[in-house]
């Protein structure tokens, strides 16, 4: 009666969570099973960010709720941010779930799948679900829920800092994640010493606001920032090759860190870099405290320092009050700056929010007209780019097999990924690939054997 089984939405700090939470439950006993019909306690790690990304677990926690009525035992607990947006009021329409866990206590899931584990081996009646949803005591500078993992991995997400203070009007996230709050930096370079010890040869440092980092607890030296410093100090790792971040804002996107493209081999030439819209009146709307001139001069800079850089980005379309004009504005600007990758959003009503009481709402045919056009010059320019590396060697990290069990798969360091033939040996290993050939999305390719003939 212990197998738990972790459903995931959302972004990478919630898979990051889901891992926590995996590790945690895993040292209790528990076991994690990757097959839902076999588990005796099924967890939703929710996201908010859009009402679809609601939508959906919520539709999947009615649906489990109906496997109740065979398996009376089966405990559901909805963990995460859509649990911290609201509350015990998801137990309106899905009274069968037993658990309700915020953002600042999955350290606490396992002592509260152990309580009711416990109420049924006594037979008693488990009665009120269990909501905790508070905020975490003195959590200004400890995260609690940074638990390493210990499976097998290459490539580690690392959380330095969570929530944000910016207060975009259009983000749910400062209600779901609360105050910004980061780790001190001794205690994820420590963090990233021991996942290099087990193997690990990529880290993806991880906030909300990663360019804020340590702000209220480090200082600046030599005009360096507290978040470079922190790059800095994991780039001396030994066994670490690779660093990648998400997600930074461009007012903290300053010279410091486009230096650090330039002198820190170590940071990968792939930048995520939310631009949201590309018109100056809907960035004001939305209080992203940057222009499009600002935004494009980060890019610019970026590339002056790694012209080989890759980019990606989120846009928003359909922003309350986005006219014609403005989208064009985005159009322009998101063709300009020639993205490998974009997450495109049409925008999505959230309560609480200061946009959601904004008039002026775009129609959906709108949105998804203008999520098209976007979508369109995003498959031209990646391909394109994928295109021209055909014949080219590239550097790729071999994670595994594919899905398949036919090929293996690997990413570059511009975040591409590398589809080709290698052997189990070679996991965790950095090897040249010929790309053969391209798509949008992947690279297919074979590795270059130095000495052998072909
Ligand atoms: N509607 C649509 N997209 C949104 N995002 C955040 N809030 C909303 C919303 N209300 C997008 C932003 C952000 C990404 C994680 O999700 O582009 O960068």
């Amino acid at each position: 009666m212990n197998r738990v089984y972790i459903k995931t939405y959302g972004c990478q700090m919630n898979e990051r969570d889901s891992d926590a939470v995996a590790a945690m439950l895993r040292n209790r006993g528990y076991r994690i099973v990757s097959d839902e019909a076999e588990c005796d306690i099924m967890l939703l790690n929710t996201c908010s960010v859009r009402d679809a990304a609601e939508q959906k677990a919520i539709g999947k926690a009615g649906h489990v709720g109906k496997r109740r009525r065979k398996q009376p035992d089966l405990v559901i607990g909805i963990l995460g941010c859509m649990a911290q947006n609201r509350g015990a009021e998801l137990l309106d329409s899905l009274p069968d779930v037993d658990l309700i866990v915020g953002t600042q206590k999955f350290h606490q899931v396992p002592d509260y799948l152990d309580n009711i584990r416990a109420a049924r081996d006594a037979g008693v009646p488990l009665g009120e679900s269990i909501v905790d949803i508070d905020e975490e005591e003195d959590s200004q500078n400890t995260i609690r829920d940074h638990l390493e993992t210990e499976t097998a991995q290459i490539s580690a997400f690392v959380s330095i800092q969570q929530g944000c203070n910016m207060d975009c009007h259009f983000c749910i996230v400062p209600k779901t994640r609360g105050d910004e709050r980061s780790r001190p930096m001794e205690d994820i370079v420590a963090e990233c010493r021991n996942l290099a010890a087990k193997g690990v040869r990529e880290i993806t440092l991880l906030g909300q606001i990663v360019t804020s980092y340590g702000r209220r607890d480090y200082v600046h030296t030599n005009g360096v920032s507290p978040f470079v410093q922190l790059i800095e100090k994991v780039h001396e790792i030994d066994g670490i090759e690779r660093i990648r971040f998400t997600s930074p804002h461009p007012r903290g996107f300053k010279q410091d860190l486009v230096e650090a493209y330039g002198r820190l081999p170590k940071l990968c030439e792939y930048v995520h870099l939310p631009m949201q819209s590309g018109s100056n009146r809907i960035l004001k709307a939305m209080n992203r405290p940057y222009s499009r001139e600002r935004y494009r001069e980060i890019v610019d800079a970026l590339r002056t320092v790694r012209p080989d850089m890759y980019f990606s980005t989120d846009i928003i379309v359909g922003f309350p009050g986005e006219s014609d004009e403005d989208f064009e504005q985005t159009r322009q600007l998101f063709e300009a700056c020639n993205y490998d990758m974009a997450y495109i959003f049409k925008y999505s009503i959230r309560s609480g929010t200061v946009a959601a009481d904004l008039g002026d709402q775009i129609s959906e045919e709108v949105k998804e007209h203008r999520n098209q056009v976007l979508l369109e010059i995003l498959r031209k320019n990646s391909g394109a780019r994928n295109e021209s590396l055909v014949g080219t060697v590239q550097e790729v990290l071999v994670e595994g097999p594919d899905k398949k069990g036919l090929h293996f798969t690997g990413r570059t360091r511009g975040n591409r990924v590398a589809i080709f033939d290698a052997d189990p040996r070679l996991v965790g290993h950095f090897v040249p690939m010929h790309v053969d050939r391209a798509t949008v999305s992947s690279l297919y390719g074979s590795l270059v054997l130095s000495g052998v003939e072909n």
